[in-house]
């Protein structure tokens, strides 16, 4: 009942998701600018899609973010066993290819959040807004177990998302207290690195997955 009102509210923010997403590009497209925010939420926009997101193609958002999680944890427990300087190598050069792996059959997924540690992660257009409605569900006091947020794209697109919540294992290389070894290997890979000084429990970000219309 209360997912039924939240994709409701989801729907009507597709319109300004779709606007920020546009904005992502460093240059902004020849002859054209972003249109300015409006104040006014009752302005005629684009017809936003309001329909439920399509059920097989979350269901499929949903495969694709589990193997995404499965697989990375699996390649990140092998890697902190040689050591987690190693892991981080591993972390630096794998996670990136195995999104791309998992990335087949009209599905793209990833990982944001909004502290990145690669600035490529950093969450902004519609996986910001997923990220806001986890966010307010801790806020709320709501745990995020089980949590997941779905909304109808533009073109038949389906976008799919999930929390990732810190467990102490993450803490080694994302708490408040990191090796002096591993703190170096950090900084050598990522200078601008924002993902330190979270606790368990905390949310940390998010798996995401776009998922095509069907052909
Ligand atoms: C061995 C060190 C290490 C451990 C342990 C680790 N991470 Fe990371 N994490 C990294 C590195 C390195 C990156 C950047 C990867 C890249 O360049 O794409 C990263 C990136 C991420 C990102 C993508 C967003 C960003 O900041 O770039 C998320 C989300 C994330 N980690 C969550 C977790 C969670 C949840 C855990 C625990 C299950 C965890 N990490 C454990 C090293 C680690």
């Amino acid at each position: 009942m209360s997912r039924r009102s939240g994709l409701v509210v989801v729907g009507s923010v597709v319109a300004v998701s779709v606007a920020l997403a546009a904005c992502k590009g460093d240059a902004p497209a020849p002859g054209g600018r972003a249109q300015p925010a409006s104040d006014a939420p009752a302005a005629p926009v684009a017809p936003a899609p309001s329909s439920a997101p399509d059920a097989a193609a979350v269901a499929r958002g949903k495969q694709a973010t589990g193997e995404l999680k499965r697989r990375l944890i699996t390649r990140l427990t092998e890697a902190m066993q040689v050591g987690t300087p190693e892991a981080i190598e591993v972390c630096n050069t794998q996670a990136p290819e195995i999104a791309a792996a998992v990335s087949t059959g009209g599905v793209t997924v990833g990982r944001a959040t909004r502290k990145p540690r690669n600035p490529a992660n950093l969450a902004d257009g519609w996986q910001a807004e997923a990220l806001a409605s986890f966010e307010a569900r801790v806020a709320a006091g709501d745990g995020l177990d089980g949590a997941s947020w779905s909304a109808a794209g533009p073109g038949g697109t389906t976008r799919y998302a999930e929390p990732l919540v810190i467990q102490p294992v993450c803490t080694v290389c994302h708490g408040d207290a990191i090796a002096r070894d591993v703190q170096a290997a950090l900084a050598a890979r990522y200078p601008d690195d924002q993902a330190t000084g979270y606790r368990v429990g905390e949310l940390r970000g998010l798996v995401w997955a776009e998922v095509a219309a069907a052909p």
